[in-house]
This record gives C-alpha cells, sequence and structure tokens, in this order.
C-alpha cells in the first residue's frame, strides 16, 4: 500500500502526447486548455493510485492506453488483467452514514466465516437472468463455487464476490428495489469473509466505524478457531471443503434456532418474508429482515432537562456532566468584522457578479446557475482567475491583517482557558483569525476548509512564499470592487515557480477537492464522547463537516448560536420537538456575549475591547456598563 501514498510520476512523453492529441485543435489557444489537460493527467494518475490502490505503473500504462478517463482506464486495467480490481476506493472511510440503520447483525448471529457459502441458488433464475450469464460456473447442486463471500451485516444474507458471480452485489441491489429503508440505501453494508473487511454498496468504499468492531471481533474468534480447529483436524484440502459444506447448513440451521428461540412474532415475520422472497423470485433470502430491530432504550442526558435559556447552557457548560466541547463554526462567526458570509443577503455568492469576472461565456453561465461553481476546484485548474478576483480582497485582507477576532472567536479563546473542556474547534472559516488574533492553541483548531494565509499550487502542490504570491495577485489581479486605484484593468494569471501552470492559489479548500487529512484523523476521535457541540454562524449546508452534527453522540447537548435555525435536513429539531438541541437566535456576537456574561467571563473580556471590531466593543462597553449599573444598584 506504500505506493498509493507517492505522488504519480510526471506524464511520460506518451502521457503527454495523448493530453495534447486531446488539444491538438485548440493548441495554439490559450495556455490554461493545455493546463487542463495536463491537470487531468495528474487527477486521473493521483485517482488510480491512491483511491483505487493500483500502482504507478499500470495507472500510467492504462492511461496512456485509454486517456484520462478514470473509469475506462479502471476498466482497461482490470479488462487487461493488469492488476486485481480492488473493488473500489481502498482507504476506508469513517463517516458512512449508514451503519446506523443497515447493521443490524448482534455478534451472537454471525455465520462462521469459514463455512458460509453464497447462499444464491442458481435454480431461482431472476436474479441470475437480470445479472446475465453466470461468470463462474454453478456447481452441480446449484451453488456457486467457493472463492470471496460476503455477508449482508443487515439480513445475514451470504452472497458471492464479483470475482465469483457477484451475488453480494445482487442481494444489495436487490434489496434497494425491494425496499431500501429510509435513506433508500438498502442493504449496503457487507463484510467480507476471507479478509473481514466491511464495504458500503452505498458509499462505494471500504469502512471503518466503531459500531462494527464487536462484529469483526467476533468473525476474528470464529475463523481464528476454526484455522486451528481445521489445522488439526487434517491437511486435506478436498475433505475440509466438504466438512465446509455439512457446516454451512448445520450454521443456516443455528441461525434459524437461535432466530426463533431469540423472539417468536419475529420468527413468523421472517418466514412471511422468505415466503415472499421466493415469490418473487429473489435470489438471495433476505435472512434476518426486521429481526433484529431492538426496542431503542430511553437516552438519559447529561444536561437533565433540554436549557430553556443561555443561564441553561452556561449553567450545563459549567457542570461537572459536561466534560467535552465541540465547536462547529462558519462565516457567520467572522461577519462582525468585516468578513462577507456566503449564502445570506449580501453574502459573497449572493453578491457574485460573473460579469465583472474574466471568463468565458460557459464559465459565466455556470457561475449564474451555480455561484459556488466560482470556487469548484475544476473550475480553477481550467481558469484560474475567476477564483482570484473574487478572493483578491480577501488575500490581501489576510495579508495586512485587517479583521479583528470578533466576540464569538473570543468565546471559543475562553471556554478552552477558562473551563479546559474545549475539545476542538472545527471552523469552516478560512481568515484564520483564530490562529492570527486569539491565544488558542494551534492543535485545538481544525480549519476544514483551509486557510487563506499560505499558498500552493494547484497542478503540482508546491507550497511558495504567501506574500510573494500576495504581491502577484495585488499586481495580476484585478479588482473587482474597484477600491485599489493600483490594481490592473485585466488579470493575467499567477504562475507557479515549479511547473508553470498557472494554477497557485491560497491553500483553501475549493469544492471538490478533499478536506484536509486532519480532518478525518481528528474527527471520529473527538466526536466521541462529546457532551456540548456549539454550532456558530453556519447554514450547515457543506458536507463532509456539516455531518459533525449527527455524529457526536446521541447524548449530546447542541446549542446553535446562529441568524436563523439551521440543521433540519441533518435532524436537528427546535422548539416543541426539540430533544437535545437550543437554539440561540440572533447575531452571534450578541448571543455569545450573553453566554459569556452568564459564565461571569465579563472581566476577562474587557481588556480585550480595543482588539474587537466597532461593533463588538460597543457591545461589550455597554454590557459592562449595564452589569456594573446593575451590580451599583443592588448593593444601594
Ligand atoms: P454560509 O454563508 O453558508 O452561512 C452563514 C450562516 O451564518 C447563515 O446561516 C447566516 O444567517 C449566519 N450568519 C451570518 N451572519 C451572522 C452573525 N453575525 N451572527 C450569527 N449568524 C450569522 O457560511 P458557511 O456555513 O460558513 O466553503 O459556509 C460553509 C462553506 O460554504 C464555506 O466554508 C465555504 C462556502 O462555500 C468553501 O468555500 C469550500
Ligand atoms: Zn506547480
Amino acid at each position: 500500500m506504500s505506493e498509493q501514498n507517492e505522488k504519480p510520476a510526471p506524464p511520460s512523453e506518451a502521457a503527454t502526447s495523448v493530453a495534447a492529441a486531446a488539444t491538438a485543435s485548440s493548441s495554439n489557444e490559450e495556455n490554461t486548455k493545455d493546463d487542463a489537460t495536463i491537470a487531468a493527467w495528474w487527477n486521473a494518475m493521483e485517482q488510480l493510485t491512491s483511491v483505487f490502490g493500483f500502482s504507478q505503473e499500470v495507472a500510467q500504462q492504462a492511461v496512456e492506453a485509454v486517456g484520462v478517463d478514470v473509469t475506462q482506464a479502471y476498466n482497461y486495467i482490470l479488462d487487461n488483467n493488469l492488476a486485481a480490481d480492488k473493488g473500489g476506493p481502498v482507504v476506508p472511510i469513517q463517516d458512512c452514514p449508514h451503519v446506523k440503520e443497515h447493521v443490524r447483525l448482534l455478534p451472537h448471529q454471525l455465520p462462521h466465516p469459514k463455512s458460509a457459502t453464497c447462499h444464491y441458488n442458481a435454480e431461482q433464475k431472476d436474479s441470475k437472468d437480470q445479472k446475465g450469464q453466470a461468470k463462474s460456473e454453478i456447481l452441480q447442486d446449484g451453488t456457486c463455487p467457493p472463492g470471496e463471500n460476503w455477508l449482508c451485516l443487515q439480513c445475514a444474507a451470504v452472497g458471492c464476490s464479483r470475482y465469483v458471480n457477484a451475488h453480494g452485489v445482487v442481494h444489495y441491489e436487490e434489496s434497494v428495489k425491494e425496499d431500501g429503508g429510509e435513506d433508500g440505501a438498502g442493504h449496503c453494508i457487507a463484510a467480507s469473509l476471507a479478509d473481514l473487511s466491511v464495504w458500503c454498496h452505498a458509499c462505494q468504499a471500504y469502512l471503518r466505524h466503531p459500531d462494527l468492531d464487536p462484529l469483526i471481533k467476533k468473525l476474528e474468534q470464529l475463523k481464528f478457531d476454526s484455522d486451528e480447529d481445521s489445522e488439526a483436524e487434517t491437511n486435506n484440502e478436498q475433505v475440509i471443503f466438504e466438512n465446509e459444506q455439512v457446516a454451512i447448513t448445520a450454521d443456516v440451521e443455528k441461525l434459524r434456532d437461535t432466530k426463533s428461540s431469540d423472539n417468536e412474532e419475529v420468527d413468523s415475520m421472517s418466514t412471511q418474508h422468505d415466503e415472499e422472497t421466493e415469490n418473487v423470485g429473489r435470489g438471495i433470502p433476505f435472512i434476518f429482515d426486521g429481526l433484529v430491530e431492538a426496542e431503542a432504550p430511553p437516552i438519559t442526558y447529561p444536561f437533565g432537562s433540554l436549557p430553556t435559556d443561555l443561564k441553561g447552557v452556561a449553567d450545563f457548560i459549567q457542570s461537572e456532566n459536561c466534560k467535552s466541547i465541540v465547536v462547529l463554526a462558519g462565516a457567520g462567526m467572522s461577519v462582525v468584522s468585516g468578513i462577507p458570509d456566503f449564502r445570506s443577503h449580501g453574502g459573497l455568492y449572493d453578491t457574485l457578479d460573473p460579469s465583472l469576472l474574466t471568463a468565458s461565456d460557459v464559465e459565466r453561465e455556470a457561475m449564474r446557475a451555480d455561484p459556488t461553481a466560482a470556487l469548484e476546484q475544476g473550475m480553477f485548474i481550467q481558469n484560474p482567475l475567476p477564483c482570484l478576483e473574487l478572493m483578491r480582497p480577501f488575500i490581501l485582507g489576510t495579508r495586512d491583517q485587517q479583521w479583528k477576532a470578533t466576540l464569538a472567536h473570543r468565546f471559543v479563546e475562553l471556554l478552552h482557558s477558562k473551563t479546559g473542556k474545549l475539545k476542538r474547534l472545527y471552523t469552516q472559516n478560512i481568515d484564520g483569525l483564530e490562529g492570527q488574533c486569539t491565544k488558542l492553541p494551534r492543535d485545538k483548531v481544525v480549519a476544514v476548509h483551509g486557510s487563506m494565509d499560505q499558498c500552493h499550487c494547484a497542478i503540482c502542490g508546491t507550497t511558495s512564499d504567501f506574500n510573494r504570491f500576495c504581491d502577484q495577485v495585488q499586481s495580476n489581479i484585478k479588482d473587482i470592487t474597484q477600491a485599489d486605484p493600483t490594481a490592473p484593468k485585466e488579470s493575467t494569471p499567477v504562475r507557479c515557480q515549479v511547473c508553470n501552470f498557472a494554477a497557485v492559489k491560497p491553500t483553501i479548500v475549493l469544492f471538490r477537492s478533499p478536506l484536509p487529512q486532519e480532518f478525518f484523523q481528528r474527527a471520529p476521535e473527538d466526536i466521541l464522547e462529546v457532551d456540548l457541540l456549539i454550532v456558530i454562524g453556519t447554514s450547515l449546508a457543506v458536507a463532509p463537516v456539516n455531518t459533525l452534527v449527527y455524529r457526536v453522540p446521541q447524548t449530546a447537548l447542541r446549542v446553535v448560536v446562529n441568524r436563523e435555525p439551521v440543521g433540519y435536513r441533518l435532524g436537528m429539531m427546535y422548539g416543541q420537538d426539540a430533544k437535545r438541541d437550543y437554539f440561540a437566535q440572533g447575531d452571534c456576537d450578541r448571543g455569545l456575549l450573553d453566554l459569556m456574561t452568564h459564565l461571569g467571563w465579563l472581566e476577562d473580556l474587557a481588556p480585550l475591547m480595543d482588539s474587537l471590531p466597532q461593533a463588538s466593543s460597543d457591545m461589550l462597553k455597554d454590557r459592562l456598563a449595564e452589569v456594573t449599573g446593575t451590580s451599583n444598584s443592588e448593593t444601594k
């Protein structure tokens, strides 16, 4: 796997000529076209090597033969037997949203990994016909030959791998058609009985998830014990195979026994289901469908009853039951310092005028239809100018330290220094204000969408000097706000000193490009024991960071400080229906100042008065006067 992490080698002459041929007709046109082709080459190589795990040599051979379409290259590799199909991305994902609904088996219901064989019966023609001819020969008793088998973790059906007759995939596809469940994903999660890896058909990825651990541990146990047993019993392969056939039947019987003794009612449901299965001629029976739907135990919330005001939130923060706090922040947090957000009236997307940007008609149309197109990685590589023109004021403002940390930033800083309970701040903001203006330790912050204060090349990855980049942005990129009289009238690209492509950009995460590794490394662990999630100034519109709101434990209190309620589609509920979501409506500086007042942190804020944005500073001044006034009148 080590080669996966290495950068692909530069394009060979042949590959470059494939790329060149693709644009031959327009080879004299602007350089960005060539850049885009080369970028596509890099992208294909990157995906084939790091996502699909093929070696560089194999990836390159495929790209040279069929071009940069990853699917075609992938098929070429398999068709020509250049490498084994790894079945999709080899890096396991940790945030599969399907685990909760679609993993239903309990450890004691697992079949023996060594003895389970494909449940598909060739006599049931329908599903075979759907898939066309069986790939491997069906045995005389109508079963698939031995090979890797996959266990459905929802219903315990076993289906053979795509190298045998792909009945694991058939099972999944049929379950989606039949009744995909609330999310429509069907029986999407399966464990390989060969290497015990777990695959999600819906995510098309291998998984890691704490809920899977007990199952995998049990399978390991079974497999390990049986390895020892079989070694002790015999070394005749054929005999083992026969024993396995017997053991399968015994295992299926055992599963059914467990089922009936566990729950009579459920068993009758299963029989009914099996009958239906036969009626529709489905290949693999859905053994445990609906069987292990346990009654959800009542939840004990560490916060007791849901707070009804910010005083209640403050009390919980200070209580012993609240041990770990995660903050999820967005653009609303910095608005008062003068940086517009994205999606509000007057925000970056609302005010984006494609006619001001250096772009083709097609590109302008794309941005008109969806302003986020201006911040797409693909668009940037094709034409970096719209993005740089939009970002110019923010790039130069970052260099000039134009903005001040707000009361919301100070709240997070104090949350750490006063309580020691801040596990992490996950910020979508690229302004870097928490690093630049507060004493929050660097390791407490994960900037999930990168930051504005560094730059790199989107093609070769080389980082370059930020000040030099800013000088180039200032001299090369026009100012669409027309505030800078020294700005050029027309933009010219900023080229990378190493690869010479016009692809230097701030280290921000553009749409359709990966988040920093730090997010994937930190988040799964951070969220495990969260008692309080505070969401500040974000529309929660962007994945995957918005998944944090439903990945924190079910017992965690979620407090949202925002102008309007957000997160309904992520399962947040306010008002009468609320169970663990508290909504503090309004500007976050005001809401968090109220909260800090309840927490008794005003005197920690007082010395920061001059380093706050004007509006925040005024608000704090008033609050201090009010509180002193109150306490004065109280003492009178
Ligand atoms: P959005 O603009 O989508 O949402 C900002 C939210 O903050 C909205 O719900 C506003 O109502 C609210 N808001 C604005 N000002 C506020 C204030 N003073 N007090 C309280 N709430 C306020 O910004 P994000 O959610 O941060 O990504 O956007 C997420 C991502 O989308 C960004 O990181 C960026 C963008 O495209 C990339 O560029 C990749
Ligand atoms: Zn470069």
